[in-house]
């Protein structure tokens, strides 16, 4: 693996950077008060952020993965609730790239890369499918010219606010996860409606809503990919969205870090000041190194990713390790900044409670585990 970045690379990070230090962080504060950063969304569609790795004739940059785990964590340090609808909507234009046709790519990719839609939006998960998402029950009957959904989505990052969303549900309840299809759905659609808007414990400036369909007319046109493999584009999306939520924690960790170094900077204890006290230094040590070693997991996911090799192992295991090194982060922020962190919308409060959905959301710590030990336990069969 290549620890340094290609001009392209470093080009896509530094631009990702500049945008975060110089928008997003402006407007973090008014996203933890549960705006959505729709200005936000506008500047990165100005700049192909949208649409990292989509060819800049839709719009976007033309990147790679490693670029766009850069990116990722770069605005999750400014904005966690930029990143994670940022994260999303890469997700849906790189699955809409890679399984779409000449006239979905025409369609969708440019609105969604240059911030005319605020996002795009990943309808998996249901009430009664959550972690086991193949057993989702909405349902797409074939109808002439197209299909007719009827069910029920829960969860769905930007659903209420998404240009396109890529909706999963099932061609042939019969066949399990072989019997899943993938469609592209668009507000104004008859029968598509946006339920609950969910009141979040963090990420308070991303939208999260339920979806519901009654009767809808999804045409031909607008399934993506053949019929039947619709859970694998789930799958396939989710094992490039986990090294973006790794990223996205990653970011979240490293502006922990610098709560904790401004805390230990403040808090003089007699002549010493708590970053010479060796408790201090051994949980800033621990904070940084688990970040760093979750980093190197994240981008050693996305480099297998680029090259076209399977990563579903390693995407988990890049997921759940920075994921877990980012709460630890916030955990340590809060715990440094004492009575400073009872505010709620602190620094350090609101990071915790940002980054605690980053191990539930695209596949829960338990599920990366199971999903670690099944690849080790073929690999040993
Ligand atoms: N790539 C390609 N194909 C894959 C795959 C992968 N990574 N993983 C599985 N598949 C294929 C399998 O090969 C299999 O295909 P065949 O039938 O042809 O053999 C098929 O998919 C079924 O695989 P499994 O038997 O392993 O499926 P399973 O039902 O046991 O489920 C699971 C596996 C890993 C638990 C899966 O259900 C899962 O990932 N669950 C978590 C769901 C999740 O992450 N939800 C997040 C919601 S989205 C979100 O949060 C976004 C947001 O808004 C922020």
């Amino acid at each position: 693996m290549e620890l340094r970045l290609s001009p392209e690379e470093s080009q896509i990070a530094q631009l990702a950077e500049q945008v975060a230090k110089d928008v997003l962080a402006k407007h973090a504060d008014a996203a933890d008060h549960g705006k959505f950063p729709a200005g936000n969304i506008a500047e990165l569609g100005a700049t192909g952020l949208l649409g990292v790795k989509i060819p800049t004739e839709f719009g976007g940059l033309g990147g790679n993965n490693i670029a766009a785990v850069h990116a990722i964590r770069a605005l999750a340090r400014a904005c966690p609730s930029t990143a994670v609808t940022v994260a999303v909507t890469n997700m849906v234009a790189d699955m809409i790239l890679k399984f779409g046709d000449a006239a979905q790519h025409a369609k969708f990719l440019p609105n969604l890369c240059n911030g005319t839609w605020l996002a795009g939006s990943f309808a998996l998960s249901e009430p009664s499918a959550g972690s086991d998402a193949a057993s989702l029950r909405t349902r797409a009957e074939k109808v002439d010219g197209g299909y007719r959904l009827n069910g029920e989505k829960l969860w769905i990052t930007s659903g209420d606010v998404a240009g396109v969303v890529l909706v999963l549900a099932k061609t042939d309840p019969a066949a399990g996860a072989r019997g899943i299809s993938a469609f592209l759905l668009q507000p104004g659609m008859e029968g598509f409606s946006v339920g609950r808007h969910e009141e979040k414990l963090g990420l308070l400036g991303s939208s999260t809503v339920s979806l519901a369909f009654s009767d809808v007319f999804v045409p031909d046109a607008n399934r993506l990919g053949p019929e039947g493999i619709g859970f694998e584009i789930a799958m396939v999306a989710l094992d490039g969205g986990r090294c973006g939520i790794g990223a996205q924690a990653i970011g979240m960790g490293e502006a922990a870090l610098r709560v904790i170094a401004t805390a230990v900077e403040a808090r003089k204890k007699g002549d010493r000041t708590l970053g010479t006290d060796q408790g201090a230094q051994f949980r800033v040590a621990d904070v940084a190194t688990r970040l760093d070693a979750g980093w190197l997991l994240v981008l050693r996911a996305a480099s297998l990713r680029d090259a076209g090799k399977k990563m579903a192992k390693e995407a988990a295991m890049a997921k759940v390790f920075a994921t877990e090194a980012g709460n630890f982060a916030a955990q340590q922020a809060v715990a440094l900044s004492q009575g400073a962190a009872l505010d709620r919308h602190s620094p350090a409060a609101r990071l915790l409670r940002d980054v605690r959905v980053s191990r539930i959301y695209e596949g829960t710590s338990e599920i990366q585990r199971l999903v670690i030990a099944r690849h080790l336990a073929a690999s040993v069969s």
